[in-house]
Order: structure tokens, then C-alpha cells, then sequence
């Protein structure tokens, strides 16, 4: 099969080299929110923004409302106060496929099954194309290549038409991801990407995302558990603990204080949890994480 995958709509930005901080427009900007339920607040007072070409680790221990920060920005749940802001449009006005340039990637990847690779990825189409070519899964042309290009970009296109539940874990979170670029989206909203593969697969999950956010203006924030990931990967760290946001931080200055604020008082004090034998685990490097 021949592709000419150049005539679908391109997902190629130039990577911007050198712009500051100050210089890269806000994809998501999150201003005073609260959200309670029955009474406790499970994200209090929480302010932050994402840049383009940015990819923000969001740490906190279990319960400090990273999942619910998720459900707030994603229009999920309806926040108690504050405002969040897409593109500088507050997201609970946003309608139709507006509300598709925030694209989720889930734990669990959450494919269909006995859908093939592509299938899934143009899932991410729904909402741009007509409602009964979605049902009938009667994807034109354009979309399909632009499918295609998206399992390219994850390294997947050799796998276009396998069934997912045929892939490894690895790549059928790949193929969410490939699914989350199809929605064109300004922002991607990962919650625990790699809490269910091994340490190889995730840090090759978290080397796309930010690839993705340095090439593709696409701005990525993603909860994570596993500290010496986050100061591998995130340009920035920001940390929840009890609802609260108490780290804001380029990822260089997230240190040992850093971590204890976010996590407590650490049994071996280290700034990264013990190993089995108990000695302190250093941050890996890349090639660390791809040794067999
Ligand atoms: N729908 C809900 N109803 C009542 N309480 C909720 C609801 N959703 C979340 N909570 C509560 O909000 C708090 C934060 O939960 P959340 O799932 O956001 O934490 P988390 O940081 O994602 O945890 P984990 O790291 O374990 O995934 C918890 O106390 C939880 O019980
Ligand atoms: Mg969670």
C-alpha cells in the first residue's frame, strides 16, 4: 500500500528555538478554581498556566486531586469557583469541537478493543466529521491520512490496521496518544500515562509527549507518581498536596525541600524514593532507562 501522507493536514510545527518563558503563549490558564464535593475541598484555590512547547509534570500523593484538577479542566465536572481558559476562551463555553482541542490520554488507554490501531485514532475525529460517518466509522480521505500521519508520528504506522487488543500496553498507549493528535488539540491532558507499563515502555510514552510539546506547540501536562520521571522529562513541575498547590517550579529547582513539601518527610532522605535494598535512587538518565 502506497501513502502519500503529505496531503493530509500536517501536524508538523516548527519547533521554536530560544523563545523565553515570557514569549510562549498560554494554551491553559487556571485561575482561583475550588471544587468540593460534599463539603471538602478536593482542589482548593489551585492556580497555574501551560505554555505552548511545554510539557508540565503534575505531582501529589494519592488524594491530592490531581485526577479531579484533570476532571475540571477537561469540562468534566463543573468547578465551585474560579476559571480556566483555553487558548484564552473559558472552557465552559466551549462547544462542538472547540472543546476537542483538549485532548485526554488515560491510564488505561481506554481504546476499543476490536477496533484496529487507525480505527481508534480516528475516534479523534469525532466531533470534526459528520455524526453518521462516525457511526458508520465512513472517515473521508483527509481524516484517514491524517490517521495515518498520527500513527506515524508515534512510531506506529506498521501497525495501522493490527486490532489494539492485539498491542502491548506500550503501544496501545502509544496509539491513545496518536488518537489524542488526531483532535488537533492546543492542549494534552495525560492522567497517569504510564502507571501501567514498565519502566521502558513509560519512559519511551513520556519521551513522545515531549517530543511532542518541543515540536508541536502542543502543550502537555501529565500527573505522574514516579518522581525521577517528572525531573527527566518536565520542563516544569507543579505539585498538589491536599488539594492545595504548594510547588510551582522549573524542574531544576525541584529539590529535596520540594519534595518533602509535597510528599512528607522521606524515610531515607533522599530526594527520590528508596530502592529494594533501601540505598537512595538517583534520578535516571535517558540511557538508563532504555538499558535492557
Ligand atoms: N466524585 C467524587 N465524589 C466524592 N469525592 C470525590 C469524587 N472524586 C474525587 N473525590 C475525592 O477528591 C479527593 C481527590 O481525589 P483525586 O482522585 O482527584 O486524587 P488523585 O490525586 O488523582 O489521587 P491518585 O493519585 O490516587 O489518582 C479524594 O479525597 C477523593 O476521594
Ligand atoms: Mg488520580
Amino acid at each position: 500500500m502506497s501513502i502519500e501522507l503529505t496531503a493530509a493536514p500536517s501536524l508538523a510545527l516548527p519547533i521554536v528555538r530560544g523563545a523565553t518563558e515570557q514569549h510562549r503563549l498560554p494554551r491553559l490558564a487556571v485561575a482561583g478554581i475550588t471544587k468540593r464535593f460534599s463539603g471538602h475541598a478536593a482542589i482548593d484555590d489551585v492556580t497555574f498556566s501551560v505554555r505552548e512547547h511545554e510539557f508540565v509534570a503534575l505531582l501529589g500523593p494519592s488524594g491530592a486531586g490531581k485526577t479531579t484538577l484533570f476532571r475540571c479542566v477537561t469540562g468534566l465536572i463543573a468547578t465551585d469557583r474560579g476559571q480556566i481558559r483555553l487558548d484564552g476562551e473559558d472552557v465552559s463555553t466551549l462547544q462542538g469541537h472547540a472543546r476537542r482541542r483538549i485532548a485526554v490520554v488515560f491510564q488505561q488507554f481506554n481504546l476499543v478493543s476490536r477496533l484496529t490501531a487507525l480505527e481508534n485514532v480516528l475516534a479523534g475525529r469525532l466531533g470534526y466529521v459528520p455524526l453518521w460517518r462516525g457511526w458508520l466509522r465512513q472517515f473521508e480521505r483527509a481524516d484517514r491520512l491524517l490517521g495515518l500521519e498520527c500513527l506515524d508520528r508515534v512510531g506506529l504506522l506498521a501497525q495501522a490496521s493490527q486490532r489494539a487488543d492485539t498491542l502491548s500496553g506500550g503501544q496501545q498507549q502509544r496509539v491513545a496518544i496518536a488518537r489524542a493528535l488526531a483532535q488537533q488539540p492546543s492542549i494534552i491532558v495525560a492522567d497517569e500515562p504510564v502507571a501501567s507499563l514498565d519502566p521502558n515502555a513509560g519512559a519511551g510514552v513520556l519521551e513522545l509527549l515531549r517530543e511532542i510539546a518541543r515540536s508541536g506547540g502542543v502543550a502537555v501536562i501529565c500527573s505522574l507518581h514516579q518522581v525521577p520521571f517528572a525531573r527527566t522529562y518536565a520542563d516544569r513541575i507543579i505539585g498538589l498536596s491536599c488539594g492545595r498547590m504548594v510547588i510551582d517550579v522549573p524542574t531544576q529547582e525541584f529539590d529535596e525541600a520540594a519534595y518533602v513539601r509535597l510528599y512528607g518527610a522521606q524515610r531515607n532522605g533522599s530526594l527520590t524514593p528508596p530502592t529494594q535494598e533501601g540505598a537512595p535512587m538517583k534520578p535516571p538518565a535517558q540511557n538508563e532507562l532504555y538499558a535492557s
